[in-house]
């Protein structure tokens, strides 16, 4: 059976997708969290304490991403989209560079770094790709903080729901470059086996959840794809 014949794909990926652009991981060697501790950046605590510090530290992750152009393994993700109608991609990266691929159908389950919220109201503006965009407070006074979501926060309902309803359904569940730590999306192998799924993880190394895996690629995102789409 030929990979493509599968009539409902997920690409659940990590940061291991964005790592053959040049964005750093969060774990393992030149992670993120190894630099940087969470709780002086990434949570709400933080944020509250010194609001500018955190700031910062996003406004260098965009600017680092920013420097990162899409890999050969977004390409291959955009023209199986092409090739077939029912594909999504649910992602744990915030850099966006799925979308800048041209890749469609992307839940952003832990958010984004172009976009920011109200603290008071709520409001999204998103584009902070475009300078104008890039202010620190609302006009109403209030903090705009990054629309991603940082450790304790809890995750958008809407986006677990469109996950858990394309995973329950779907006959194909790849994994790219995940570690499998963070929950709830570490559970998704599991929910993705559970509903009969071929379950098929790319990484160099081993994850969390590769018991839970029928195949395993042992390569990097963009080398893995092309041995699955191109000589399966
Ligand atoms: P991690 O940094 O935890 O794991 C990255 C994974 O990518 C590891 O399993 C690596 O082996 C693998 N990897 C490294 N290079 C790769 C490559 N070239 N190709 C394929 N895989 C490669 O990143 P995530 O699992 O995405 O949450 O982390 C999950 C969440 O933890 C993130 O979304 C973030 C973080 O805290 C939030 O910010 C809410």
């Amino acid at each position: 059976m030929n990979i493509l014949d599968h009539n409902r794909i997920v690409l659940f990926t990590g940061a291991g997708m964005s790592a053959e652009s040049g964005v750093p991981t969060y774990r393992g060697q030149g992670g993120i969290w190894n630099e940087y501790k969470w709780e002086e950046y990434a949570c709400q605590t933080a944020f509250d304490e010194d609001p500018m510090c955190v700031l910062d530290f996003h406004e260098l992750r965009r600017i680092e991403a920013l420097k990162c152009e899409p890999h050969s393994g977004h390409q291959m993700i955009k023209e199986v989209q092409e090739e077939h109608d029912d594909v999504w991609i649910v992602t744990q990266n915030i850099d966006g560079i799925h979308q800048r691929a041209e890749n469609k159908n992307v839940v952003e389950l832990h958010g984004s770094l172009w976009r920011l919220r109200c603290e008071n109201e709520g409001h999204i503006f998103y584009d902070l790709d475009k300078a104008e965009y890039r202010s620190r407070k609302c006009t109403c006074g209030s903090w705009l903080r990054p629309d991603i979501i940082w450790f304790n926060d809890m995750l958008d309902p809407e986006n677990i729901e469109r996950s858990n309803e394309h995973i329950s359904c779907c006959d194909l569940f790849i994994s790219i470059g995940t570690s499998g730590f963070v929950w709830p999306a570490a559970g998704y192998p599991k929910l993705a086996k559970s509903s009969g799924a071929l379950c098929i993880e790319i990484n160099p190394d081993p994850s969390e959840q590769s018991h839970m895996y029928d195949r395993i690629y042992h390569e990097t995102a963009g080398e893995g794809l092309r041995k699955l789409f191109k000589s399966d």
